[in-house]
């Protein structure tokens, strides 16, 4: 397939596209710099022993899809032991599997499948806090006040005559106060304990050096077990500001990053101290043979506070949320792009980019919202400005391929490459997320992103396991975005993906210069990158295109016009 002869585009194209200004990033050097990273969030991925709940051993007989696809790395979110009151992201215990998920052996065996593949396997570490099942919480609940057991976590006097007022005012993520009280032996009413997250998942008080040692120990487990290295959860959350000042966010911000376009971020988010924790587990990994990385979620605004997280002696890398969080919009797609290239290659890091996790609106449902959706708010029936389904997948086809253009590392969620919208009518007795509780109902969360992914059109649960059983349902028209109903199929997302990662592997994209092409219009991202071009229309009328080879392309191209909504890559004329 191809457009026009490349001797009619000046002539025939008056907006014909002009050379701007080049951006580049660093060449060469870790295979971290230019990967390409899947997400595998183990509670939906694959099911084998039946319970609904997906495991390794289901993600392990899944894996030789992750190979086809061509990622370079998985990045698997928690399977450790834990009460499961957020998904995993309540640690009870940092060095075991929790029996819903395995055992060590399971890890063991997917990990020497993924080195059979050629996959690295990136963990998740959940440094700010732990399950309140985990054995230090449950002797701190034992102990005196002041007791070195109290002193690992953030335990606090009440405020008020009787102390029955929390210490700060301060707000859970997931909504409701940040602070829970506990009863004392003797059966009164006592101190009281942070909790950013749920009222499961105690804050660590990280200027505790006997923390710092025992996050060490755990990273060092890992190592010596050969993961590749970590996401390191809420990376900006481990120091509060002395004296947990009272703080109020902005109303309209997102769970994870509120406030932080203010010029001093609020007392529990992106303080100067957590970056010694990361100097001290950067020369950790470093001990360790092969490249090992950290990884930062870090809710950061702007993205030049973002680059002190991957200074050259921290994080290797750090989750692009600005991108992320970016609508439809040509200008404003420029610009954050322009902006994360500069800001992290001026600490010499790789820019990321990333689209959607197990956090936030599906993209291919997220991108044709009509109505503000703060992040981590989730959607469901009742939400006002839904996505037009159609819309939405042409647009994350069209963001996705854009995406894998780009130079630097970037990120897969589970599910996207089948093109899964946000399950949005999930019933409400079936919804999980402490967010939906702690709301009263009033945001959905996160459930929606989370659903089983759909292997086969006609299985049982689409193929997610052999029983049918599905810790949240999956829609029942699931069958069409099925992975076998996609694989082999002209057109299909998966296909999309899948070629997508080939040539950008082909093409080295990943270690390319990017250079803004000028001349499309507004509403149109346009850039070369190692001789490809990639043209996205993210306005409303068909935008004339150079001519050249189709590599690839999200909508049928044919003849000179690539219509709204899609995104095609054109090879270099001669
Ligand atoms: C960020 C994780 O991605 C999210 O799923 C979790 O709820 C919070 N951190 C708390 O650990």
């Amino acid at each position: 397939m191809s457009t026009r002869d490349p001797a009619e585009t000046d002539t025939l194209t008056p907006t014909a596209p002009l050379e701007g200004t080049a951006t580049t990033v660093g060449r060469g050097g870790d295979w971290w710099r230019t990967a390409v990273i899947y997400q595998v969030y183990p509670r939906s991925f694959a099911d084998h022993d039946g319970d609904g709940v997906g495991d390794l051993p289901g993600i392990t007989s899944r894996l030789d899809a992750l190979g086809e696809l061509g990622v370079d790395a998985v990045w698997l979110s928690p399977f450790y032991t834990s009460p499961q009151r957020d998904a995993g992201y309540d640690v009870a215990d940092y060095r075991d599997v929790d029996p819903l998920f395995g055992t060590l052996a399971d890890f063991d065996a997917l990990r020497a499948r993924a080195t059979e593949l050629g996959l690295r396997v990136i963990v998740d570490v959940v440094p700010n806090h732990t399950s309140s099942d985990h054995a230090w919480f449950r002797e701190a609940l034992a102990s005196a006040p002041g007791s070195p057991a109290r002193g690992r976590y953030l335990f606090r006097d009440g405020r008020g005559p009787d102390g029955d007022l929390p210490p700060n005012n301060w707000q859970s993520i997931f909504g409701g106060p940040a602070w829970s009280r506990v009863t004392e032996a003797d059966g009164r009413p006592g101190q009281w304990y942070l909790h950013l997250f749920d009222s499961s998942q105690p804050d660590l008080d990280w200027t505790n050096r006997r923390v710092r040692d025992e996050f060490v120990d755990v990273l060092r487990f890992w190592l010596d077990r050969g993961v590749d290295g970590f996401r390191v959860d809420v990376a900006h959350g481990m120091i509060k500001a002395e004296g947990l000042p009272d703080y109020t966010p902005p109303a309209d911000s997102g769970s994870m990053g509120g406030g932080q376009g203010e010029s001093a971020p609020p007392p529990y988010w992106g303080q100067e101290g957590v970056h010694e924790i990361y100097r001290e587990w950067n020369a950790v990994l470093a001990g360790y043979p092969g490249d090992r990385v950290l990884v930062a979620e870090a809710w950061v605004e702007p993205l030049s506070r973002l680059a002190d997280w991957v200074r050259p002696d921290e994080m290797h890398q750090a989750f692009n949320f600005a991108y992320l969080e970016t609508g439809w919009s040509a200008p404003a797609v420029r610009q954050v792009v322009d902006a994360s290239i500069e800001t992290f290659s001026s600490v010499g890091a790789p820019s990321t980019w990333v689209l959607s996790n197990h956090d936030v609106v599906r993209h291919a449902s997220r991108l044709a919202l009509t109505a503000e959706n703060p992040q981590g708010h989730g959607i469901g029936p009742a939400s006002e400005g839904l996505p037009v389904p159609e819309l939405g997948l042409a647009r994350a086809r069209a963001a996705s391929t854009l995406m894998l253009a780009l130079p630097g590392s970037a990120y897969i969620y589970q599910g996207e490459e089948l093109g899964l919208p946000e399950a949005i009518d999930l019933p409400d007795e079936s919804r999980q997320d402490p967010t939906w509780f702690r709301t009263g109902g009033e945001r959905y969360g996160r459930d929606g992103c989370r659903v089983p992914l759909p292997w086969s059109a006609t299985e049982p649960a689409f193929g997610f396991n052999a029983t049918g059983a599905s810790w949240l349902p999956q829609p029942a028209d699931w069958s069409t975005y099925a992975r076998d109903e996609q694989r082999g199929v002209a057109g299909s997302t998966l296909e999309l993906y899948t070629r997508a990662l080939r040539l950008r592997a082909d093409h080295e994209l990943g270690a390319g210069t990017l250079t803004w092409l000028d001349g499309f219009g507004p509403d149109v991202v346009a850039f070369r990158n190692q001789g490809v071009t990639v043209v996205t229309n993210m306005g409303e009328v068909p935008v004339e295109l150079p001519v050249a080879e189709v590599l690839l392309a999200t909508m049928v191209v044919d003849g000179p016009a690539l219509p709204p909504n899609a995104t095609v890559w054109l090879a270099a004329t001669a």
